[in-house]
C-alpha cells in the first residue's frame, strides 16, 4: 500500500511539535506542550501536543489526529494535499513514492514479458512441457487459454533473455524469477510446465512452475513481493469470474491443474486457492462475483482438513457454502477426465450445505449405536452448530433428534446452554479452537477483571453491554455466573459458585485466584483493564480494515482505498485519543 507508506514516512520525519509550534504557540508542560487551540475559541490553553505520541487533542473540543491530520484541518486540506505540503516543507523526496509506482508498473511488464518468453517456448518446437501436458489430457486451445508455458532446462535462458532486453538480475530476483547464490544468478524455473498467475486485472502477478520430472518440489511458486500477494488471490478467477456470474455459484479447487481439467470439462466457474489456506480476502473476493460457493478439495486428509477451515471463512463471510463429496479420483482433475462433465455436475447436485458435512464427519467419528456415543456427539455437534443463526440450527436440531433418538428440546438446551458465549458470527472463533483449554488462552486483561470483581463485587456495577463487548465469550459466561449468584456481599464467595459453574469454569476461576497479579489502586487498574481491552479490539478491527486495504489496493478500486483508509483515520484517532 504505497499511500500508507509516504504516511509512515512523513509521520516519522515530520515531528508534529514543529509542525503545530509553527502556527500554535506551544509551552512545555512535563512530557507535553501546551497552547491555546486553533480550532476553537479559548481562553485557557487546553490544546496539548504529545512529542512522545506525535499527536494532537484537545481537551476543549475534542479535536485530534497526527501531524498530517493537523495539516489537514488547519489548512483545510485533503489528506493527500496535507502529504505534499509536509513533503514539500521537510525535503522529503514523495516523487520516490511516485517512482515506486513506476517500480510496480515495470515488475509486471517484466512479468508480462517472462510469461511470452515462457509461452513461446511451449509454441516454438516439439518440447516435454508439451508433451507433459498431452499426456495429461490437456489439449492446445486450453493450454493457450491458459497461457500455459515452458521453462527450458538450461540455468540461464530466461537471465539472458533479460539481458538483451537491457534489465538488471536484481529486478528478477525480486520477482522471483531468478535465484542468487555465490554472486551469481540464474534461472528459478528450470524443466517445468509454467502456469501465469493472472489478477482479476488481467495482470500477470506471479508464476506457478510444475516440475515435469520427479524434481521437488513438485510446484515451485513466485515469492511473495509487492506484486503477488497470494492472500489477495485466486488462480483462475480472471478467467472464470464471469462464468461464475453466469452460473450464479463458484467451485473452489486446491491445485492450478483443477482448474484447468474443470474449464477444459465444460465446468467454467472454478477457481484454486493457490495451494495455501484460504484466506479472508479471498472469501471477499468471490463474493464480488457470487454468493454460492462449492468446495471440491482434495479426497485426502489434508484436503480435508484444509476444506474444513476453508468452509468457516467462507460462512464468515456471507457466502453460502456447500461441499462435494468425490468417490473413485483423488481431485476434481481426476474426476472430471475419468467420468466427464455430467458425472461432475451430479456431484454438484448432490453437495452437502457445509454444516450437514460436518455432522456427517462428527457421525463416522462416534459410535452412534452406544448411549455414551450419542451423548458425545450431540454435545460435540452443539459446539458446531453454536456457529449458525437460529433458524439454521433450529432446522438441523430436528435432524439430530431423527439420528440419536434424543429429544430435539433436550439438544436445544445443549446447544443454546452456552449461549452467553454468542457472538456475532464473524468475530467468533472456529468451534475446534473453541473446544481448547480456555484458561490458557484467556487474555490477561479479562483474567484481572474477573480478579477484580471477585475481589471487589461492587465492580460488577462497571460492567455494561458496551464493556461486555470487549470481552471474550468465556469470559461473558463467567461474568454473567458471577452475578447471578452475587448477593451483594464484597468479596464474592466462592461455594455457590462452584456450585453453579461447570468443573472446568471454576477451576478457571481458581487458577484467575490464585495467578493473576494485580496490582496497584484497584479503581484506576480496572479502568485500565478496560482500556486494554478495547485497544484490543480497536486492534483488531485496525488489523481487519488494513486487509480490505490490500484487497482494495489489489483491485484498484479507489472508491473503496479511500473510504477504508477513512475508516481507518478514524478509527486511529480514536485509538490515539484514547491512549493519552
Ligand atoms: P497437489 O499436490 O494436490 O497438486 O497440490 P495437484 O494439483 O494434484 O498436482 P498434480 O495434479 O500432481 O500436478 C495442490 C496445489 O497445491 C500447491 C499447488 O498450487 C497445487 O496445485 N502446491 C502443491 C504447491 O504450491 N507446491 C507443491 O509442492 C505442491
Ligand atoms: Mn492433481
Amino acid at each position: 500500500m504505497q499511500k500508507d507508506n509516504i504516511a509512515e514516512e512523513i509521520k516519522s520525519r515530520c515531528n508534529i511539535v514543529d509542525v503545530v509550534g509553527r502556527v500554535v504557540p506551544l509551552k512545555k508542560t512535563g512530557a507535553n506542550h501546551k497552547g491555546i487551540c486553533p480550532f476553537h475559541n479559548e481562553k485557557t490553553p487546553s490544546f496539548v501536543v504529545s512529542e512522545d505520541k506525535q499527536i494532537y487533542t484537545c481537551f476543549g473540543c475534542g479535536a485530534a489526529g497526527d501531524v498530517i491530520q493537523f495539516v489537514e484541518q488547519y489548512y483545510s486540506l485533503d489528506f493527500r494535499g496535507a502529504m505534499e505540503k509536509l513533503a514539500d516543507e521537510y525535503g522529503i523526496p514523495i516523487r520516490d513514492h511516485f517512482q515506486k509506482d513506476a517500480r510496480q508498473e515495470q515488475y509486471l511488464e517484466i512479468n508480462r514479458e517472462a510469461a511470452t518468453f515462457f509461452y513461446k517456448n511451449l509454441w516454438r518446437e516439439d518440447n516435454a512441457a508439451y508433451r507433459y501436458m498431452i499426456g495429461r489430457g490437456i489439449s492446445p486451445e486450453t493450454m493457450k487459454k491458459f497461457g500455459i508455458g515452458y521453462a527450458e532446462p538450461q540455468w540461464d535462458s530466461l537471465l539472458k533473455h533479460f539481458e538483451k532486453l537491457g534489465i538488471e538480475p536484481q529486478l528478477l530476483v525480486d520477482l522471483g524469477l531468478v535465484s542468487q547464490s555465490k554472486g551469481k544468478y540464474f534461472d528459478k524455473y528450470r524443466n517445468r510446465v509454467i502456469f501465469p498467475i493472472l489478477n482479476t486485472r488481467g495482470k500477470i502477478i506471479g508464476f506457478g512452475g510444475r516440475a515435469i520430472g520427479e524434481d521437488n518440489p513438485k510446484y515451485l511458486n513466485s515469492s511473495e513481493s509487492s506484486v503477488f500477494m497470494k492472500k489477495n488471490n485466486l488462480y483462475g478467477l480472471s478467467l472464470t469470474r464471469s462464468e461464475i456470474t453466469k452460473e450464479g455459484s463458484a467451485i473452489l479447487v486446491e491445485g492450478y491443474m483443477d482448474v484447468i481439467a474443470l474449464y477444459q470439462g465444460g465446468v467454467r466457474n472454478c477457481c484454486a486457492s493457490l495451494g495455501t489456506a484460504l484466506t479472508e480476502n479471498q472469501a471477499r473476493l468471490l463474493k464480488r462475483y457470487t454468493n454460492t460457493v462449492y468446495l471440491s478439495y482434495d479426497g485426502d486428509q489434508a484436503g480435508q482438513n484444509a476444506a474444513l477451515r476453508g468452509m468457516d471463512i467462507l460462512y464468515r463471510e456471507g457466502l453460502q457454502v456447500k461441499v462435494l463429496q468425490m468417490e473413485g479420483a483423488k481431485d476434481p482433475d481426476e474426476f472430471i477426465k475419468k467420468r466427464g462433465r455430467d458425472a461432475f455436475l451430479r456431484l454438484m447436485k448432490d453437495a452437502l450445505p457445509f454444516m450437514e458435512y460436518k455432522l456427517q464427519v462428527l457421525k463416522s467419528a462416534h459410535d452412534l449405536i452406544s448411549t455414551e456415543g450419542r451423548i458425545r456427539f450431540l454435545k460435540e455437534a452443539a459446539v458446531l452448530l453454536r456457529q449458525l443463526s437460529p433458524v439454521e440450527i433450529d432446522a438441523y436440531i430436528s435432524k439430530l433428534g431423527e439420528d440419536t433418538g434424543i429429544a430435539p428440546s433436550a439438544i436445544r438446551l445443549e446447544v443454546f446452554q452456552k449461549d452467553e458465549s454468542r457472538e456475532p458470527a464473524r468475530h467468533r472463533a472456529s468451534p475446534e479452537e473453541e473446544i481448547e483449554s480456555p484458561a490458557s488462552r484467556m487474555d490477561m486483561g479479562e483474567r484481572c477483571i474477573l480478579k477484580l470483581i471477585l475481589r471487589n463485587g461492587s465492580f460488577l456495577e462497571r460492567i455494561g453491554e458496551e464493556e461486555l463487548a470487549l470481552m471474550s465469550g468465556e469470559t461473558v459466561k463467567l461474568l454473567s455466573r458471577i452475578r447471578e449468584s452475587y448477593r451483594g456481599e464484597e468479596v464474592i464467595s466462592l461455594e455457590p459458585l462452584r456450585e453453579s459453574l461447570e468443573e472446568q469454569d471454576f477451576a478457571l476461576i481458581e487458577d484467575i485466584l490464585e495467578k493473576t497479579p494485580v496490582t496497584g489502586s484497584d479503581d484506576d487498574f480496572f479502568q485500565d483493564c478496560i482500556n486494554s481491552l478495547q485497544q484490543r479490539q480497536w486492534s483488531e478491527m485496525e488489523k481487519d480494515l488494513i486487509d480490505r486495504l490490500s484487497l482494495a489496493d489489489e483491485e484498484e478500486n479507489y472508491d473503496k482505498i479511500q473510504e477504508i483508509t477513512q475508516e481507518l483515520m478514524d478509527l486511529q484517532k480514536l485509538k490515539n485519543r484514547d491512549r493519552r
